[in-house]
């Protein structure tokens, strides 16, 4: 594999060396890596946290950042996706991140051109960097994957890192289940749902998920009144979690809505520290792509381990 676009084109074997590769570079850092090297990183939607720790896993490497905005770009003047990205390659971007509201995009670019591609986001589909830094999270916690009882919870439907991270664990072993409201699950998803009071009760990780407003039609964005108290990790909810059992969430969160805000940095949250390891896990994805020279496959983990 030569780009980095799906958790579903990974294998197990091939998850587990990037986690366990970002769980060492969180721990011990990395050099920079010796060739010169440019990074384009093309964000059609807004990010805070993506975007920058990508720029911040860029520079940790050596890596020339190209940033761009597309809104004081050529794409005011009509310009279209493939012939920005075309235009970087040209200009020589080792690589391209791509943030984008339109499902499949990553794939689409992937196809048509010769250096790497990553997906920082696609519309509903897949965001497979927020994907593996969670599972970085989850395994610094547990050091294991396989096992765990893991829900994801909130609104499935419209969440592109519940996909990724939906399969991502099942490939690894954890037991998925999800909860949602009745109007935002998303029967594609072949994983059992469960009130939000029994995952709370039952799992070893509560992973929250942000509310969708900007992908909801009118009648879905009634609902958020009366969330928190209904389908959100309320204080109450919070007591009856397990011991050990830990709460994520990929964020921006809407303090109050998907959770209460005093849980955001209780004791079991995790979730500033997914941010944390957001830079070592996008360090792992862009390392691995271009020290193979765009070859990033089993084979490729099998010679090295
Ligand atoms: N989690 C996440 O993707 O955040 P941003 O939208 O801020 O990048």
């Amino acid at each position: 594999m030569n780009h980095f676009v799906s958790m579903q084109q990974l294998s197990e074997y091939e998850l587990l060396q990037l986690v366990k590769k970002a769980d060492g570079i969180s721990k011990s850092g990395m050099k920079p890596l010796k060739e010169q090297y440019f990074g384009a990183n093309l964000f059609y939607e807004p990010s805070t946290r993506t975007k920058m720790s990508f720029i911040v896993a860029q520079k940790k490497l050596g890596i020339e950042v190209l940033d761009f905005m597309s809104d004081q770009s050529s794409v005011k003047k009509g310009e279209s996706l493939y012939d920005t990205a075309r235009t970087f390659e040209s200009i020589g971007a080792s690589f391209i991140v791509i943030r984008h509201p339109a499902e499949n995009v990553a794939k689409q670019l992937a196809d048509q051109l010769s250096i790497p591609v990553i997906n920082a986001g696609d519309g509903t589909g897949e965001h497979p960097t927020q994907s593996l830094l969670d599972l970085v999270t989850i395994y610094q916690e547990f050091q294991r994957l396989s096992g765990l009882k893991i829900a994801i919870v909130g609104d499935v439907k419209h969440s592109r890192v519940a996909r990724s991270n939906a399969i991502a664990l099942n490939k690894l072993g954890a037991n998925v289940v999800l909860c949602s409201m009745d109007d935002w699950k998303d029967e594609s998803l072949p994983f059992p749902y469960l009130s939000i009071d029994e995952a709370v009760e039952t799992c070893d990780v509560v992973m929250l998920l942000r509310i969708q407003h900007e992908r909801h039609d009118q009648k879905t964005l009634m609902h958020t009144s009366s969330y928190l108290k209904e389908y959100g990790l309320t204080l109450e909810r919070e007591k009856k979690m397990k011991d050990h059992a830990i709460i994520m969430h990929p964020a921006p969160v809407n303090r109050g809505v998907e959770i209460d805000s005093a849980l955001v940095e209780c004791e079991k949250s995790r979730i500033f520290k997914q941010m944390k390891n957001g830079v070592a896990a996008r360090m792992a994805v862009i390392s691995s792509l271009l020290e193979q020279g765009g070859k990033y496959n089993e084979n490729h983990f099998n010679k090295r381990n």
